[in-house]
């Protein structure tokens, strides 16, 4: 297996701890391999044997419905042995450490630690002090590399290419670990990235990620072939970044009213959970131009192809 000789057959590394320094024809690798297993998952019996024997632990220190579920779903139709840790209701509780949590749980003989969490930097952590390999569900405001992959496939179904494609970005871009996924994933593809926001929520330094800057909406809208609306993370709107969530929804929400002074329909992306009437108007998230239920349909297609190609046994892909 990938892990017995350190090295996938197919990916440069072992891990996935975020798309910065992925290269384009990896990323490419990702996406047809995820458009092939979503094959398989329209087949009448969505299973097949690739990951018969790899065991999986699914390590959540931080809640989360579409990632959790996409790759417990991903694992059980590649036929790999899964287990599942939640913090609460853990030992985490009795004082336990993450590293001794993680080495508990590969001393029961794991393959692959798939881990969220809300600190940056603990899956590349993990990665360092353990043997197995390392998918990346979510590190705090570091990187989302799946839910990136999974919105560049769904971007290529809907555009057919990235070349040139202008996306532009929309919400809480200082603490968003989706936008950073999806500016490195992006760019490397050759797309163009728009970020818009309050300045309260733009880090100084993002124009160096060789991406556009915007604080209008409008703005945005006028430029972009796609929009991903990100979600405004409200447990941040006490820490003083937003006036109010009406005010922002009067200055950033995307609505239909808004969209239609477009020079061309958009189509709307979203990584949920989404606030509707807060960064999204519910018409919009559930109109004909809204992809967000394919993108969640594709993440379970992105997460087998993760799976299968940083830890297939050899001779399978
Ligand atoms: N997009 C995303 O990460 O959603 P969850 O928090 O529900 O996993």
């Amino acid at each position: 297996m990938s892990q017995d000789n350190g090295k996938s057959p197919a990916l440069s590394s072992r891990h996935l701890l975020g798309l910065e320094g992925v290269p384009a024809d990896e990323i490419t690798l990702i996406l047809d391999t995820a458009e092939a297993m979503k094959e398989i998952l329209d087949r009448p019996i969505k299973k097949v044997p690739t990951l018969r024997g790899v065991t999986v632990v699914n390590l959540f220190f931080e809640d989360s419905t579409r990632t959790k579920l996409s790759f417990e779903l991903a694992e059980k139709r590649l036929s790999a042995d899964l287990i599942n840790f939640s913090k609460s209701g853990s030992s985490v509780a009795k004082g336990e450490t993450l590293l001794d949590t993680a080495r508990n749980i590969e001393a029961m003989k794991v393959d692959v630690v798939v881990v969220r969490h809300q600190h940056p930097g603990v899956p590349k952590f993990l990665a360092d002090r353990l043997t197995s390999v390392v998918v990346n569900a979510g590190d705090g405001s570091h990187e989302h590399p799946t839910q990136a992959l999974l919105d560049m496939m769904t971007l290529r179904q809907t555009f057919g290419h990235f070349k040139g494609l202008r996306v532009a970005i929309v919400g809480d871009i200082t603490h968003s670990r989706v936008v950073k996924s999806n500016i490195h994933g992006l760019i490397t593809m050759g797309a163009e990235v728009m970020l818009v926001g309050p300045p309260t929520l733009m880090p100084r330094d993002v124009e160096s990620l060789n991406v556009k800057v915007s604080h209008d909406i409008d703005e945005a809208i006028a430029w972009a072939d796609a929009l991903n609306v990100l979600r405004l993370q409200l447990e941040r709107q006490k820490s003083g970044f937003l006036p109010s969530l009406r005010e922002y929804h009067m200055t950033f929400g995307v609505t239909l009213e808004r969209l239609a002074k477009a020079p061309k329909e958009l189509v709307i992306l979203h990584p949920g959970p989404m606030n509707r009437g807060v960064e999204i108007e519910s018409a919009v998230a559930d109109s004909g131009a809204s992809v967000i239920l394919e993108q969640v349909t594709n993440g379970v297609a992105v997460r087998m192809a993760v799976l299968m190609l940083l830890s297939a046994p050899e001779g399978i892909l």
